[in-house]
């Protein structure tokens, strides 16, 4: 079946690439941005804008603090999908993560050999956050980054905007509406895509560049390309094959094909 082919295809591949949105997270309990109960339903994107953020850093925060208790609350972990992949990376068979999603639970579900949590090292599957990470943040003057949480507990107390001891002020460590992604970040996303055999586009709407590019880059630099989401996506018609389920069925059973 398309399932047992598309295991074949990866196995024999040279370069097989993993490009994943909200949708793969969503069975950890992280909610996803359109679609059932998305995110952006309850918030407007503009809120979220670099704009705004230049503007208003004190109304962007006290959104922002928001929009993390909605999306971040509570315990969350790595699912059965993020442990599949993960675990066809250690097989090798998996070269590079680029995910637009910023929970860092690709990361989490492949921790580096040397217990440092940083995944990317030669010898193992490349992560690459193309988004940033909602766990870290960043000084707007320093640029020195920190992690999240004593910075989004100061925020919540009242320390709006969080300032850096430089002065400068703390900006969640992701790319905003209107901010432009890393040229270094997009150029290797880019090389990633085409260089690919085997493109799998997991758990994303596929509407937001550059995840409505990346599939159609691969696809015409010879990739086969497979799509695994629950709704359809502007990108089904340029799949050598579509898997409208969810990511903890269809993963899992490529795994087990793949490396059976
Ligand atoms: P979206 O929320 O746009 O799309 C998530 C997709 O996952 C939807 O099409 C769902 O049908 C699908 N889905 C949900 N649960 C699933 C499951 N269990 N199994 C399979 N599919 C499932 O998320 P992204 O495509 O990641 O950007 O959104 C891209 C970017 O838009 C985000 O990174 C964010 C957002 O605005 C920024 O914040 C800059």
């Amino acid at each position: 079946n398309d399932l047992e082919r598309l295991a074949d295809d990866v196995r024999r591949a040279d370069t097989v690439v993993a490009f994943t949105g909200a949708g793969i997270s969503a069975p950890s309990g992280v909610p996803t941005f359109r679609g059932d109960d998305g995110v952006w339903d309850k918030f407007d994107e503009g809120q979220f804008a670099y704009g705004r953020f230049q503007r208003d850093p004190e109304g962007f925060w006290a959104d922002r603090l928001e929009l993390q208790r909605e999306m971040f609350d509570g315990e969350f972990e790595p699912n059965a999908a993020h442990e599949a992949l993960a675990a066809m990376g250690r097989n090798e068979n998996l070269e590079a993560i680029l995910t637009q999603n910023t929970d860092g639970l690709h990361g989490e579900a492949a921790p580096a050999s040397d217990g440092t949590g940083g995944p990317d090292t030669d010898d193992e599957t490349t992560i690459l956050e193309l988004h940033g990470n909602s766990q870290r943040v960043r000084c707007t003057d320093c640029g020195k980054r920190r992690d999240g949480d004593p910075i989004f507990e100061r925020a919540a107390g009242g320390e709006l905007p969080p300032t850096c001891d430089c002065g400068g002020v703390f900006k969640p460590d992701v790319v905003l509406f209107g901010e432009q992604l890393p040229g270094a970040v997009i150029q290797r996303a880019r090389s990633l895509a085409r260089e690919s055999d085997v493109f799998l586009a997991i758990g994303s709407s596929l509407v937001v560049e550059p995840a409505a590019s990346l599939p159609r880059l691969a696809a015409s630099s010879g990739a086969t390309v497979g799509i695994v989401n629950l709704e359809s996506t502007p990108c089904d018609g340029i799949a050598d094959v579509v898997y409208r389920e969810d990511v903890t069925d269809a993963l899992p059973r490529l795994r087990d094909l793949v490396l059976e």
